[in-house]
């Protein structure tokens, strides 16, 4: 790491060390305190995590920064402080959110992503740092540095689109999960994935930009060559919510310990819309499954996808057969 940064990220340490400490021993902090207490964190989360409050005062981070001799225009560019207007100083980035901070891959703290109490339509729920010389959104895996260790034991990694998952599947006793920031991942992600893994195991939110970030996320696996799994959940929960409503142990075993494969999960992504007592749907259905599938699969999958399309619509096995031979002649 280049030396001229290194302001950046010891800024970012007292930061964090503040922000911390606002939460866990001040009056100001005990909304903030009550609010992820109500969320099931416990005391040694919160603080494994690094987990703190920003101030709804203008500037309190600022001028603390400003009291240890920090060069303020380089605050800026690390994305603590914004310039006023009239130039006659700097007010804080985050005020009045929990903060989260995010760790690079040395375990040093580069950004955060603060999230408001009470869900509004006019603020962003999560407020993240800009990019800047020390953080960039497409690299950083939430909890990288953390989790790097137990995934190279087990080979295996889980993936969450947000961080808040990472967290509660500790409750879970999963300690191998990582979250990108946001649902794009990068092929820098995937790398470094790669690295330390041959498994994953992705697990998005069950609304529909969940569902289409899982189908995304797996079809860049397989073409990193990762063992891609998907683990779905019920309805439109997201993992934490379904910790929340029925345990660890019950996510681990039902939704990480049984994930399904590309095929299965690709049935799956495509029934999800359709009403297969229509036959309009099961037209649909088989077209769209067949015409993504065939050319993928083995001849033993081929016989499972066969054997599942005749359960779910009724087609008979022949005629099936015979389509998908057609569709594997038409990619071909
Ligand atoms: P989600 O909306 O699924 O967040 O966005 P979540 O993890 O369930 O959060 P809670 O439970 O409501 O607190 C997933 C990820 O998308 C990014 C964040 O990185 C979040 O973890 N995001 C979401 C933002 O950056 N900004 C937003 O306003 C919302
Ligand atoms: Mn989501
Ligand atoms: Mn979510
Ligand atoms: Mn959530
Ligand atoms: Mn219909």
């Amino acid at each position: 790491r280049k030396l001229e940064n290194q302001s950046m990220i010891e800024a970012h340490k007292l930061a964090a060390n503040f922000y911390s400490h606002l939460l866990l021993n001040t009056v100001e902090g005990e909304k903030a305190l009550q609010y992820l207490e109500q969320r099931g964190f416990s005391r040694e989360h919160i603080e494994n995590y690094g987990i703190g409050w920003s101030l709804d005062d203008r500037e309190v981070l600022s001028q603390l920064l400003q009291r240890k001799k920090f060069d303020m225009k380089e605050m800026e560019q690390a994305g603590l402080c914004i310039m006023k207007n009239d130039g006659t100083g700097y007010f804080d980035r985050f005020r009045g959110r929990v903060m989260f901070p995010l760790h690079d891959d040395n375990g040093n703290v580069v950004a955060f992503s603060g999230r408001i109490l009470s869900d509004s339509k006019e603020e962003a729920k999560y407020l993240n740092s800009p990019e800047t010389p020390i953080f960039e959104k497409g690299r950083l895996l939430y909890n990288f540095h953390h989790a790097r260790l137990n995934v190279r034991k087990t080979g295996k990694v889980i993936l969450f689109e947000g961080f808040m998952d990472t967290i509660s599947a500790e409750r879970a006793g999963i300690m191998n999960s990582v979250a990108v920031m946001g649902t794009s991942l990068s092929d820098t992600h995937l790398t470094k994935l790669k690295r330390i893994a041959n498994q994953l195991i992705i697990c998005c939110d069950g609304d529909n930009a969940g569902w289409e970030a899982a189908r995304r996320f797996a079809i860049l696996a397989q073409q990193k060559g990762l063992d891609a799994q998907i683990a779905l959940l019920p309805g439109k929960m997201d993992p934490d919510e379904y910790i929340t409503t029925y345990g660890g142990e019950a996510f681990a075993e039902k939704v990480i310990g049984n994930p399904h494969s590309y095929m299965s999960f690709t049935m799956a992504y495509y029934k999800r819309s359709k009403n297969l007592s229509h036959e309009n749907d099961v037209l649909q259905y088989i077209h769209e499954v067949m015409e993504e599938l065939a050319p993928k699969v083995s001849p033993i999958e081929r016989d499972l996808l066969l054997r599942q399309l005749n359960t779910e619509t009724g087609v008979s096995a022949e005629a099936l057969r015979e389509q998908l031979t057609k569709t594997v002649g038409k990619i071909a």
